[in-house]
């Protein structure tokens, strides 16, 4: 099959683990806030998300394209401070993707960065006054001193999952001996 990775992200986390997806696995990468890429050209997605604020920042592009995404076999992937059994990261989908796209497409969670020391002071701020409603000493530690998850070995089922739909594709392979003509 012809397939593509579109991922939404900003401060790099979820670009560089969609570099990683597209190196191993030979597929066009797309930032999906700034590309001209036609969804029609492809047949099967990737599609990777940053979790901010408990949804999933590329929510908006999925809707917009939705028509041209609901029919094609699709991987979710989010990038996100949680950790991949944190169940709040099941409403946090839904609340996000059509229920169409959660039923049908695996999600994979991946470990995410946050680097406050290239956060502004207001952003500091926030995240100081945000981990005062955070539930465990865990959660909190992360938002005021920041955390780095950030783990090329996790990318494994995403690749796997696109070279098996890669293969489902690839021209039948002639029986040996047989020449072209
Ligand atoms: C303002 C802000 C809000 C965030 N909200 C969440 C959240 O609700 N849930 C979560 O799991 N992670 C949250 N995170 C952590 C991000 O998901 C994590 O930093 C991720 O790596 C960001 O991806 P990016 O580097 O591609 O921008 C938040 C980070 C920031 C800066």
């Amino acid at each position: 099959m012809n397939g593509a990775i579109f991922y939404s992200g900003k401060r790099g986390s979820t670009a560089q683990y969609a570099q990683w997806i597209g190196e191993a696995t030979g597929l066009p990468v797309f930032d999906a806030n700034n590309t001209q890429a036609d969804l029609a050209d492809y047949d099967c997605l990737i599609l990777g998300s940053s979790v901010i604020m408990m949804r999933m920042t590329i929510r908006k592009w999925v809707r917009a394209h939705w028509d041209s995404i609901r029919h094609k076999p699709t991987l979710l992937f989010s990038v996100a401070g949680a950790a991949d059994d944190d169940p709040l990261l099941q409403g946090w989908l839904r609340a996000s993707y059509p229920a169409e796209l959660i039923e049908h497409s695996p999600h994979v969670v991946l470990g995410g960065r946050l680097d406050l020391s290239k956060f502004s002071w207001w952003m500091r701020l926030f995240m100081t006054i945000g981990a005062y409603t955070k539930p465990t000493v865990e959660k909190k530690r992360d938002m005021l001193e920041g955390f780095d998850r950030v783990d090329k070995a996790s990318i494994a089922p995403i690749v796997q999952w696109a070279l098996l739909h890669k293969e489902q594709a690839a021209p039948p392979t002639k029986p040996p001996g047989e020449i072209d003509r």
